[in-house]
């Protein structure tokens, strides 16, 4: 499980051309398009033959003009990380990078992953589910307490997401939760510290510690702060870190997930880990969080583009 993966294509020229998909329309677009430009600069100087397209529709053209062999897919949020580009690509029987259909479709939703977790040993912070025209969060602040996270069951990025401390806050937090998304998950808050296992293949890779002043690691922190601290080595013993390390792998396991990816979770100050979500095709800018637990590994950014490509063969 920390074992350090090793290269299965020995030649830039055994993957044929390489389509890198990015941008796309999600509300991920930005963030996306700047990993985009990591990746295809990486591409390069591995010299492996590529053609960058701007979206799902520009890709299938080039798929059906005969220029792709395999895809590497950086489309964060809906339409790109949520089964629906698996699914065409598994038709036109185009292997691409990552999770596959199902999985992805899966992870995405973070209702159901959370419904999956619960039944498998996997703790998930206790939630509530609005959907419908009438969301009254008020029955979860009953049951769930305060502070509480709202966001949309599915996206990513932190966009749509509060924290909430009082009752006046709930309702704008929802609000705002709804407009990405018909279906509101509503979390109970978990105090301590943040932490994330980039996944390579079957490795599960050193965890990575995240603080923040902000009041939650929010969009501002994840992509505009300079005062986000990322801890890589996490500064746990090492045998908890391994002990995590392998939850995290199974909790990605249990979701159907593979090839690469990135599981989010909180641990709490006694020690217990509450897993909030898996990502299939996290962020790939060479400050992101992937790159830089690799990194500590030993794998550089140039390495891991080519071991995420293996993971199409
Ligand atoms: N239940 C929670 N308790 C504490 N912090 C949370 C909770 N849920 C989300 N957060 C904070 O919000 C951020 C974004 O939440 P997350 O569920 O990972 O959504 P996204 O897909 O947008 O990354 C997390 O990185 C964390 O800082
Ligand atoms: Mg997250």
């Amino acid at each position: 499980m920390n074992g350090v993966p090793e290269r299965r294509m020995a030649q830039a020229a055994g993957f044929g051309r390489v389509g890198l998909v990015i941008g796309g329309d999600s509300a991920e677009r930005e963030v996306s398009l700047n990993g985009g430009r990591a990746v295809a600069a990486a591409l390069e100087r591995n010299g492996i033959d590529h053609e960058v397209f701007d979206g799902p529709m520009a890709l299938f053209e080039g798929i059906r003009a005969g220029r792709v062999d395999r895809v590497f897919n950086l489309l964060h949020g809906p339409g790109g990380e949520d089964g629906s580009l698996q699914g065409a690509l598994q038709l036109m029987d185009v292997p691409v990078t990552g999770a596959d259909l199902a999985s992805s479709a899966l992870t995405m939703d973070k209702v159901r992953s959370k419904w999956v977790w619960e039944r498998n040993g996997i703790l998930t912070p206790p939630f509530a589910v609005l959907q419908g025209p009438d969301m009254d969060g008020r029955d979860a602040i009953h049951s769930l307490g305060l502070p509480l996270f709202v966001k949309p069951a599915g996206l990513g990025s932190s966009i749509g997401v509060s924290r909430v401390e009082n009752d006046e806050e709930l309702e704008t937090a929802i609000a705002l939760a709804r407009r990405y998304s018909p279906i509101v998950l509503v979390e109970k808050a978990i105090e301590g510290g943040e932490y994330f296992a980039g996944i390579l293949g079957r490795t599960s890779l050193p965890l990575i510690r995240v603080e923040t002043p902000r009041a939650f690691y929010d969009y501002t922190a994840k992509y505009e702060s300079d005062d986000t601290r990322y801890d890589c080595p996490c500064g746990l013993p090492a045998a908890v870190e391994d002990g995590l390390r392998e939850q995290a792998l199974r909790a990605f396991d249990l979701l159907g997930a593979s090839g690469w990816g990135r599981v989010d979770f909180l641990l709490d100050d006694e020690g217990q880990a509450w897993f909030l979500e898996v990502n299939t095709t996290p962020g790939m800018t060479d400050h992101s969080l992937v790159p830089q637990a690799a990194a500590e590994m030993g794998i550089g950014f140039d390495e891991l583009v080519w071991l995420i490509l293996e993971t199409s063969l």
